[in-house]
């Protein structure tokens, strides 16, 4: 063991550190290293925060509901109001939005739909830049100026590029974003346009410019955001907390959230988690993962493990095997080769929860009829409706179970999508067993198509009358 690394080993448990969450390495680095991966065995990183001296803080849960009525920028902040659990110092040179703080809602058309007696929705499209990705951009972005760093990158579907963009601004950082060409919705892109950013458009998928970012990673001026940076996922484990306070402390059955590049539920499993270590919850709400069919490495690497595996997480695969030529209409989620599978898998493996998949079917018409309950999201975030009806189907779920699910992003985000779904002019591209290109329509359950009517009033109470 290196010198360094064993003064940082003597320091956890202290203070927060840099560890690497491969149980044979395990190898710990100090917080303000600018690492994305172990240095040693190149395996995931995640930042270790001393739970043990925080156990001797009172009434926390009360701390935090004091700080919310602050005007303080960290206390309105819905991340930095949880800093106790953040890897910073009282002095950070925090870059806020003022992220977080989004509703819980009732979603009792969503629930029938999906066979329960209640759902819940966890809004997290109504953050500054209308995506959960803020969440994760404040702490990311902070520590970009703790570092010094001169630019920030990230590759992007479009939510993170935006979020980066708006934050990056904020921060007077230069910014760049690797998107692939044609493949990002026109109202994320625009996003980053307004915040300034430096779009590169890349011929590839976004599993090409997540590889291009990775050879990034030893320019020193250059910041990487993606949520293979564990800064980032301490913003977004804070969304757990600011679920479990507006739950009363009072843990849920089951939390359901899509799978993309895994750094969402990866998040959501870390907080959790921490709560339980901390003792100010019993116990874990099981973590599933839904993902689109055609962009589903996890869900099969998950169908493809043994009971024994899934009962004890010690068995735990070295490698996933990507999908080539991932494809979904939700196209923020079109990712074959999630760079954060590992410490999503641990979460779900840890809490007993699923991974399965959905067609492109039933996340349109689960969509549509979250929009029926008042709530808008974008196709990626409704694969959790679409998966907890399966769920519910086949058992995993029962009907009187509380269960939560976290919407993503929020509906204006994919207009193009939600317009064609209601038109009845969505279709998605999919290859036939002779490996020719079939188009193929979504006919929507819940179709809602404007119609032409004449300028009178009787006109009106006519079109009224024939849709009662
Ligand atoms: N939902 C939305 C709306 C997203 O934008 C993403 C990811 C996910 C779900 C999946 O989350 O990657 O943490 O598993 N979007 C990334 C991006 C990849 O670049 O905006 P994840």
């Amino acid at each position: 063991m290196s010198d360094a690394i064993a003064k940082t080993a003597q320091k956890a448990g202290t203070t927060a550190v840099q560890r690497c969450i491969v149980p044979a390495c395990a190898a710990v680095f100090g917080i303000r290293e600018q690492i994305y991966v172990c240095p040693r065995c190149g395996g995931p990183l995640e930042i270790e925060i001393p739970l043990e001296l925080l156990k001797a803080v009172p009434d926390l849960r009360e701390r935090w509901r004091a700080r919310a009525a602050s005007h303080d920028p960290r206390d309105r902040s819905g991340v930095w109001r949880y800093r106790e659990l953040l890897p910073f110092d009282d002095d950070a040179p925090v870059v806020t939005l003022f992220e977080g703080n989004t509703p819980l809602y009732d979603a009792p058309r969503s629930a029938k739909y999906a066979g329960l007696t209640a759902l819940r929705l966890k809004h997290q499209g109504c953050n500054p830049t209308a995506s959960f990705k803020d969440t994760g951009m404040t702490t990311a972005v902070t520590q970009a100026k703790l570092l010094g760093a001169r630019t920030v990158v990230c590759a992007s579907t479009g939510n993170t590029a935006a979020s980066l963009a708006a934050y990056a601004a904020r921060a007077e950082l230069q910014c760049a974003i690797l998107l692939p060409q044609g493949q990002i919705s026109p109202a994320k892109l625009a996003q980053s346009m307004d915040y300034g950013a430096i779009i590169c458009e890349i011929a590839g998928n976004f599993d090409d410019c997540m590889r291009l970012i990775s050879e990034l990673a030893d320019v020193p001026s250059i910041y990487i955001a993606n949520s293979v940076n564990p800064f980032r996922i301490e913003g977004q484990k804070t969304v757990a907390f600011e679920l479990l306070a507006q739950c009363d402390w009072r843990v849920p059955d089951h939390v359901v959230v899509p799978g993309g590049n895994m750094g969402n539920s990866s998040a959501l499993g870390k907080g959790f988690d921490e709560m339980r270590r901390l003792g100010l919850i019993d116990r874990l709400p099981k973590i599933s993962i839904i993902q689109a069919e055609g962009s589903a490495p996890l869900a099969h690497l998950f169908a493809g493990l043994k009971s024994p595996q899934i009962a004890e997480d010690a068995a735990f695969p070295d490698e996933i095997a990507p999908v080539g030529n991932p494809h979904t209409l939700a196209t923020a989620i079109k990712i074959g080769a999630p760079v954060s599978w590992k410490k999503a898998l641990r979460a779900v493996l840890r809490t007993h929860g699923n991974i399965i998949t959905v067609t492109e079917q039933e996340i349109a018409d689960a969509k549509a009829i979250i929009g029926r309950d008042g709530i808008g999201c974008e196709p990626a975030s409704a694969t959790t409706v679409a998966g907890i009806r399966k769920l519910a189907a086949a058992g995993k779920i029962h009907a009187g179970e509380s269960v939560f699910a976290v919407l993503t992003g929020h509906v204006l985000k994919d207009p193009d999508y939600v317009s064609n779904y209601h038109r009845g002019t969505l279709s998605f591209e999919t290859v036939t067993e002779q490996g020719a290109a079939k188009s193929v329509p979504i006919v929507g359950a819940f179709r809602n198509a404007p119609e032409k009517v004449a300028a009178t009033k009787e006109a009106i109470l006519k079109s009224l009358e024939s849709r009662r």
